[in-house]
């Protein structure tokens, strides 16, 4: 049920003070995507939202490494849009400073904006969803909240104000797929993908589905797969449609994955995980499961 005060709400654990791990020492860059940087301590992360420059400054630069990918050196282009680098967190700061000097009317105005608003709505309405449906559920990491505190971070000199943190995650499900082919244990990896189907479709049933579902924005705690980024929930039946007759035509999806060279010397894995992809991932397979679990009445108000 949705409740007045999203932030405190059911299956936080609510502390007097952040946890002291937070404090004694500066916090380390963990990872990031388009809208958020992620920091952490031993147990714990906080996300620090990018301010909107910074992630326009990012659509321009990913738009434009799309396009001069094939003109770059073999595998720049590429090795830049794979992994946001020491070398592409540069050439964003000089793409924000350009962005500085010109009017904002003209950013918004352009497609470019109108990504970024889409990019926003959605990070809006996903966090509302999770935090009504899936805080405290084994779906999510656990979550945290106290009164906001100040934290300091690695190589940054300002501080960072936080009232609430996630459980830190073992590692991405993209980090311990890979870490797992590197040692050829491909059974287990094969294991993990049916994991993450499965809880693909516990959420199905709470009527929620993400729509950027990418590996890694799933994470691994013990032997379960978390959703680590809840941006891209919908609840709306129309948006599930839309993706999945995206998905219909898509032939094999371990390579719109990204698992095409992991289970290269494992194509039997690959043939397996894309036929239950293609029957799972469907309007018919969706539907089997869509809002089976959510309580009677709490559709209203998300
Ligand atoms: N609880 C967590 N534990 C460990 N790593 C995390 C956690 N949450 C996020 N991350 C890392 O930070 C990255 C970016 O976080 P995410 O919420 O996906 O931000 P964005 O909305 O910008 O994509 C993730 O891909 C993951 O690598
Ligand atoms: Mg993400």
């Amino acid at each position: 049920m949705p409740r007045p005060n999203g932030q405190a709400s059911r299956g936080a654990r609510i502390l007097a003070n952040a946890p002291k791990e937070l404090l004694t020492q500066p916090l380390v860059r963990l990872g990031e995507g388009i809208g958020k940087v992620v920091y952490a301590s031993p147990r714990w992360v906080v996300k620090r939202v990018r301010s909107d420059s910074e992630v326009i400054a990012l659509i321009v630069l990913w738009r434009l490494l799309r396009r001069w990918e094939r003109f770059l050196p073999v595998g720049l282009g590429r090795h830049l849009l794979q992994r946001p680098s020491r070398r592409i967190r540069i050439l964003r700061v000089f793409t924000q400073m350009v962005i500085h000097v010109l009017p904002d009317r003209l950013w918004y105005a352009t497609h470019i904006g109108t990504v970024w608003k889409r990019y926003r709505e959605q990070d809006h309405r996903g966090e509302k969803l999770a935090r009504d449906y899936l805080l405290g559920t084994s779906l999510v990491p656990g979550h945290i909240a106290f009164p906001r505190t100040h934290v300091r971070i690695k190589g940054w000199p300002y501080w960072l104000t936080v009232d609430h943190a996630t459980e830190r995650v073992e590692c991405t499900l993209h980090q311990r797929l890979n870490a797992l082919a590197r040692e050829g244990r491909y059974e287990e990896i094969e294991q993990w993908l049916n994991r993450f189907l499965d809880l693909r479709q516990q959420g199905w049933r709470l009527g929620l589905f993400s729509v950027d579902a990418h590996l890694k924005n799933f994470g691994v705690v013990e032997d379960r797969v978390v959703l680590l980024d809840a941006g891209g929930l919908t609840n709306e039946w129309e948006e599930v449609e839309n993706r999945l007759a995206f998905e219909d035509v898509v032939v094999e999806p371990h390579i719109q994955l990204g698992l095409g060279a992991l289970l290269g010397a494992r194509p039997d894995i690959a043939a397996r995980f894309n036929a239950r992809w293609k029957q799972v991932v469907s309007v018919k397979g969706v539907r089997r499961h869509w809002q089976a679990l959510r309580p009677v009445g709490s559709g209203e108000g998300v």
